[in-house]
């Protein structure tokens, strides 16, 4: 017995208290620890912004350089992970490698299983923190055949990641920093995003006291699905299938259509009933890269521009408050950035790792913590006898 509020799909229910993350969807604000994204997208690092995200507080200059210090001694991963890889077939998804090596992690940190420990704690968040671009690299490296990449830890750590992903023995490779600061940003900007599906799956993983790199690879299956992380990746589709400028009108036509499935991706979204102000970050980001690679005539993204003033001054729109969201433009700049699109969501997973394990942090150091268990509104038959089965 028992009467219990259904909520499908979470929309009114509070699962947690938290310090870290503000959205006011009907504003379009986001806050990390109280600073606006686009703030932060401006002017921060993304190492600073896994600093503010996992301790609160922006760093002072030496704090900054104890952590860029801890995390660069961190990068490394233990050879038998690479073997590991191995086991994948070579076409396997990024984000199903991702999914095991992740998951592999807590047979390699037996140490981190004893989560009661403060210190375990934060050597579980460096760990991933630290380890996380190397993995996501060694997944793009696998799916093409080339040989890995070991870390650079002089150089910072989108640097790092570019140079772990597209280098090769065989020639010099400098990075460039206009095509850093956005990637850098890109990962600012999916850093963290309250209790999205994926973070509510890390919690309610974390909630039993599972081991911290399993409850990560519970988030990364999470992300994949194209309701979230995948979304990214449908948007290029899209607007690649659009093609030209003159063809929007009929895909505008078609997302009005009840009785059409098509939808704009890259536009809407849950809880954003204005402008997703990290889309605007993004976007600009979008025309830095596309400058810096002479594609600022690039077609996908003169369609983009003009879907979005079209949509934006279309009653259908206006009324159902359906805006650019964050996956929007993120496409463009990660295709410019010569990343395949199955390496998208991989990319949105290394950036979210740090908000995971924040938030996994967090909940066990909430004085209110408990094991996550939901009820559920009972559908099924009502009580009844067993009948053997030769007389059924
Ligand atoms: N194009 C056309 N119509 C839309 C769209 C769209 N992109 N999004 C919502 N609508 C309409 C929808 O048909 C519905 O109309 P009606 O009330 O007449 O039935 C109304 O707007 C409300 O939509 P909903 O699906 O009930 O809203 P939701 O909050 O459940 O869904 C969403 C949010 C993001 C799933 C949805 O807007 C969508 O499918 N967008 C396209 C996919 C996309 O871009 N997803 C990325 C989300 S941001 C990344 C992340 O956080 O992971």
């Amino acid at each position: 017995a028992g009467i219990f509020t259904y909520d499908p799909g979470f929309t009114s229910t509070a699962s947690c208290e938290s310090d870290i993350t503000f959205i006011d969807g009907d504003e379009g604000v986001l806050l990390y620890r109280g600073y606006p994204i686009d703030q932060l997208a401006a002017k921060s690092s993304f190492l600073e912004v896994c600093y503010l995200l996992l301790y609160g507080e922006l760093p002072s200059q030496q704090q900054m350089e104890k952590f860029r210090h801890t995390i660069s001694h961190h990068t490394m991963v233990h050879e038998q992970l690479a073997a590991f890889y191995r086991g994948f077939r070579r076409d396997a998804h990024p984000m199903a490698v991702l999914t095991g090596v992740v998951g592999a992690l807590s047979a390699f940190y037996h140490d981190s299983t004893d989560i009661t420990d403060p210190a375990q704690r934060e050597l579980a968040c460096v760990r991933l923190v630290a380890k996380i671009p190397t993995i996501a690299a060694m997944a793009y490296r696998y799916s093409t055949g080339h040989p890995f990449v070991y870390p650079l830890n002089k150089l910072g750590y989108t640097e790092n990641f570019l140079r772990m992903c597209f280098s090769y023995p065989t020639e010099e490779y400098e990075v460039n920093p206009v095509l850093a600061k956005a990637l850098d940003t890109i990962f600012i900007l999916h850093a963290d995003h309250e209790q999205n599906a994926s973070t509510s799956t890390v919690r309610l993983a974390g909630s039993s006291g599972a081991n911290p790199f399993a409850c990560i690879a519970a988030g990364i299956a999470c992300l994949w699905g194209p309701a979230h992380g995948g979304a990214n990746e449908a948007a290029l589709k899209m607007l690649e299938t659009i093609g030209t400028v003159d063809r929007i009108p009929e895909f505008i036509k078609r997302a009005k259509d009840k009785n059409d499935p098509f939808r704009l991706m890259g536009f809407g979204h849950r809880v954003y009933k204005n402008y997703d102000p990290r889309a605007k970050a993004m976007q600009i980001q979008a025309h830095a890269v596309l400058d810096e690679l002479g594609l600022h005539n690039d077609p996908l993204l003169k369609v983009a521009m003009e879907l979005e003033r079209i949509a934006l001054q279309d009653d259908y729109f206006i009324e159902k408050k359906l805006y650019p969201n964050i996956d929007f433009y993120s496409g463009i700049t990660l295709k410019a950035l010569g990343f395949p699109v199955s390496m998208f969501t991989a990319l949105f997973a290394l950036a979210r790792t740090v908000g995971w394990i924040g938030q996994w942090k967090e909940m066990l150091e909430d004085p209110h913590q408990k094991i996550g268990r939901p009820r559920q509104i009972y559908t099924g038959a009502k009580p009844r006898e067993y009948v053997a089965i030769d007389k059924r």
